[in-house]
């Protein structure tokens, strides 16, 4: 079935497909109906079809399986797209999960980049959702736009932990080659080191910086440039990114063990609410939206346990200095 695969096709005896959605470097995401549950869900074929080493087919079969016992584990958070599960159909994995409506941040960035504070809202869930799998030994090793859902109602999720795999797993496929978009890709993944938790937050910060400033800051001509960029060379400076410029430049420090992990990124970004002040022309809501966006990320820190609930309103609280 495969690529030739077709509207009203039945998966796995339970999943019929609707219609195609969008297609990735891997495969192809369909609108689809539980036939059991009755109730649509997503499909995502991946692409393994045509002639290929029987090793090769049987490593992608596995990383499907990987994906969907990482995201089981993941699956009540809600800034993660839920998979409920895998199934083979003409021995290709599709992997069933939660039908998002609406779109992904790399759609929503063709009309243009997005205001600093729903990037800082994007920031927290994103924080949010790496908090939980990081928690859980689990690197998500694909964090870009294209991975980011946002739905009509105002909801952020990370979709595709597609090749998230258990830490101890090293994201290099069996021929060598890395797995990830290359412009996203953390400087010591790039150089062929295996992802850990730090990798993640690098990739978060290009994710960031793209939202707010409209350009995707190590995008080359080549996979190998933007490798390469990654690794030597210096993001642009922000124009854009005001209050958001010194969490989104600590977490494309070049060095892993200079990046703030998941709480410190999101003491960061509190701090920044807090404070306000995003270099730009204020609008007389701009300190009630500020309030309630730190509360809210407070609120994110408090239901991972990474700080106490202290009860103050956000701007009563020593930030430190
Ligand atoms: N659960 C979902 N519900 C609705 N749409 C989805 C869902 N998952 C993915 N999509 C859409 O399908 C598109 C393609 O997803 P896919 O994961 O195949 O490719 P990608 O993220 O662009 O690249 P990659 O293959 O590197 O992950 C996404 O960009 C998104 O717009
Ligand atoms: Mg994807």
């Amino acid at each position: 079935m495969a690529q030739g695969a077709r509207a009203g096709d039945m998966v796995g005896g339970r999943y019929q497909l609707v219609q195609s959605i969008a297609s990735g470097g891997m495969g192809r995401v369909w609108k689809a109906y539980d036939s059991r549950l009755q109730t649509e869900v997503a499909v995502k074929e991946l692409w393994l079809s045509g002639p290929m080493p029987p090793e090769r087919r049987a490593g992608l079969l596995k990383r499907a399986q990987l994906e969907a016992l990482s995201a089981v584990r993941l699956r009540d958070h809600p800034n993660i797209v839920t998979v409920h599960d895998v199934v083979v159909e003409h021995a290709i994995p599709w992997i069933v999960m939660q039908l998002v409506a609406g779109g992904s941040l790399q759609q929503r960035l063709e009309d243009g980049p997005l205001e600093v504070l729903e990037v800082a809202r994007i920031g927290a869930a994103l924080l949010g959702a790496l908090g939980a799998a990081h928690q859980q030994g689990i690197v998500h090793r694909d964090i870009k736009p294209a991975n980011v859902m946002l739905t009509g109602d105002g909801r952020i999720l990370l979709a595709d932990f597609g090749i998230a795999a258990p830490e101890t797993g090293t994201g290099i496929t069996s021929t060598g080659i890395v797995i990830g978009s290359a412009p996203y890709l953390a400087p010591e993944r790039a150089a062929g080191k295996p992802g850990k938790a730090s990798s993640d937050l690098f990739s978060l910060g290009v994710t960031l910086y793209e939202a707010v400033e409209g350009v995707s800051p190590f995008l080359r001509d080549s996979w190998l440039a933007s490798a390469h960029a990654v690794r030597y060379e210096q993001a642009p400076p922000m124009r854009r990114a005001g209050r958001l410029a010194p969490l989104i430049s600590a977490l494309l420090a070049k060095d892993p063990l200079s990046r703030p992990p998941v709480s410190q990124a999101l003491a960061l970004l509190e701090a920044s609410a807090a404070h306000g002040g995003d270099g730009r022309a204020k609008r007389a809501d701009d300190g009630a939206a500020s309030s309630g966006e730190a509360s809210g990320m407070r609120k994110v820190a408090v239901y991972l346990g990474l700080v106490e609930d202290d009860g103050l309103p956000p701007g009563k609280r020593n930030n430190g200095p």
